[in-house]
């Protein structure tokens, strides 16, 4: 999707759930956004980049409650172990929130009155799990069974092994308390309830314009063709945004979550009240969600639904990301298939992340993580290809002539040079960050051959016009490099600030657009001496 030039962007992250450490799945939804972002601003576009941390729920409490400690501690302890994890992997985001706070909480409930009192909200007797041996009612991942669709072991609102379809509560099979593991019965219970189901026709047309990534449309398109069930939108629980004029029952986590959205919006405005309703009242932003393929259903079903029955804005794309495995199978904690970003970042640059991330596969496709897989990719392409073509250049380059030599940057440089910037803006437009990548280290791959068709080497050995030569060749293969700086910059922050750093450039890179890429490189620039860009890896 093209951005418009003539508004601002607004580019979200889904929320992770605080209640255990980043695994490199989480990433998927967070380094494309990030790479995403910069490569925006590259373009001109005005970017604001918000996410933070999902605090309520039963995955929350679930963990306070194994540990015996309260959610809040959880909850504290998390929230700082992911934002560190974002600082290291230069995720950088222009705000980082979190869903119990008070604006958020002032929000939600604004928001789910303007449903009530617009006839969108009733209330029903409904049969919830609950267990007699705890005596209590089980909502969500307090309940564990078997999928009503599909048959696979569920959790209670969630078919997580399986078909990864939301279930409403009362309709897992044969449920079982996860606390004690005894056997659940359904009981009466009263709950509100959310009429999805008028705004079917709202959602089908709507669907048919979002922009994002196609996975995320024909997902949601199937549903809304299907049956769209109304939504219990309360749960027995103490930990969350209590339901209004209820003191028993909170909202559904997944009513106050993403409308962390919108307080983390007017959080950063810090209540400039006119600003953060530009871009949530008055579309005057272009509104874009990262998320994993895992909750599409709830960004592009219940939250439009949401947003369009409460009068705010609707977000103009979902980007939706295949999943992360290992060696094919789903990530798990329990059964220990799970790679722990914090010990990754151990060992491995998180450049190198970043790029494994994206280089892998195409975005919307499964990844399937290895060790080997990951090997590969940074011992041929960042090692093999582009390290060594930086480091042969530019210690050549600092050896002879010690500054950018004098010389025309040539016609099929330029070319070259200018197509890689067209492949680059449309893998952004199409969010397939493998193609940016691709584009770049063909335009390194095409450096190389340059540089060795055109020997420089022997050219300098000669007289003194050779030399010349000579230095107009090297001047030109310096170009290409920082092209390939400004173009990879927003995949490999760090690595590419070193090497716009040996090139003698003195400007800040992150804030450097694409229309410097052939802007000659100044002769007679100072360049640095060379120092190894990335170390081969191995088990
Ligand atoms: N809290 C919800 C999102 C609320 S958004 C209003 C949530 N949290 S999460 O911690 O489970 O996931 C956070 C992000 O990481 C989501 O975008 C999710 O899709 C993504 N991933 C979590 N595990 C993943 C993989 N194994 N692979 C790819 N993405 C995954 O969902
Ligand atoms: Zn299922």
């Amino acid at each position: 999707m093209k951005i418009p030039m003539d508004k601002p962007v607004l580019v979200t992250s889904a929320l992770p759930y605080v209640n255990g450490e980043c695994h490199i799945g989480h990433l998927r939804t967070y380094v494309p956004a990030d790479i995403y972002v910069r490569m925006l601003r590259k373009m001109g576009h005005d970017v604001i980049f918000i996410s933070g941390s999902d605090t309520h729920g039963t995955p929350i409490v679930l963990s306070a409650e194994a540990e015996g400690i309260a959610p809040e501690a959880v909850v504290a302890r998390f929230h700082d172990h992911f934002k560190r994890i974002f600082k290291a992997l230069n995720v950088d985001f222009d705000y980082y929130g979190q869903t119990n706070s008070e604006c958020n909480h002032k929000r939600t409930g604004e928001i789910v009155k303007k449903l009530i009192d617009s006839g969108y909200v009733y209330m029903e007797e409904t049969k919830q799990a609950f267990c007699d041996t705890c005596g209590r009612f089980l909502p969500d991942r307090y309940v564990e069974g078997e999928c009503p669709y599909c048959g696979a072991s569920a959790r209670g609102d969630e078919c997580d092994q399986g078909c990864g379809k939301h279930l409403e509560p009362g309709e897992i099979i044969a449920p079982k308390c996860k606390i004690c593991g005894n056997e659940a019965v359904f009981k009466e219970q009263e709950h509100f309830f959310f009429h999805l189901s008028r705004f079917a026709d709202f959602l089908a047309s709507y669907l048919d314009n979002l922009g994002g990534t196609r996975n995320a449309r024909n997902y949601a398109r199937e549903w809304v063709k299907k049956e769209l069930r109304d939504w219990c939108i309360t749960r027995k629980l103490d930990w969350g945004v209590k339901f209004p004029g209820r003191d028993d029952l909170v909202v559904y986590v997944w009513v106050d979550a993403p409308i962390g959205y919108i307080s983390f919006t007017e959080e950063l405005m810090s209540g400039d009240e006119r600003k953060w309703r530009e871009y949530w009242k008055e579309d005057g932003a272009t509104i874009v969600h990262f998320i994993g393929t895992d909750i599409i259903y709830h960004h592009c079903i219940f939250w439009p639904a949401m947003l369009k029955g409460a009068g705010y804005s609707l977000p103009d794309a979902v980007v939706a990301s295949g999943m992360v495995k290992i060696d094919g199978r789903t990530f798990s904690k329990s059964r220990g298939d799970v790679v722990w970003t914090s010990e990754f970042l151990e060992r491995f640059h998180p450049d190198t992340l970043r790029y494994y991330l994206v280089a892998q596969s195409s975005h919307t496709k499964e990844l399937n993580f290895s060790w080997d897989s990951f090997f590969l990719r940074v011992n041929n392409e960042l090692v093999g290809i582009l390290g060594n073509l930086v480091h042969r250049v530019v210690s050549f380059a600092y050896k002879n002539f010690g500054v950018v030599p004098e010389g025309e940057i040539e016609e099929e440089v330029i070319t070259k040079i200018t197509e890689t910037r067209e492949e680059a803006i449309n893998a952004v437009e199409e969010y397939e960050f493998k193609k940016l990548v691709d584009a770049v280290m063909k335009l390194a791959d095409f450096g190389n051959g340059y540089f060795q068709r055109e020997e420089p080497w022997h050219l300098i050995k000669k007289g003194d016009k050779e030399r010349e030569r000579g230095g107009e060749i090297i001047k030109n293969v310096l170009q290409m490099l920082k092209a390939v700086c400004i173009l990879l910059e927003a995949v490999m922050p760090e690595k590419m600030v070193e090497v716009w750093s040996q090139l003698g450039m003195e400007s800040d890179l992150q804030s450097v657009k694409l229309d410097e890429l052939t802007v000659p490189i100044a002769s007679g620039q100072k360049l640095k001496k060379p120092k190894k860009l990335f170390e081969r890896v191995e088990e």
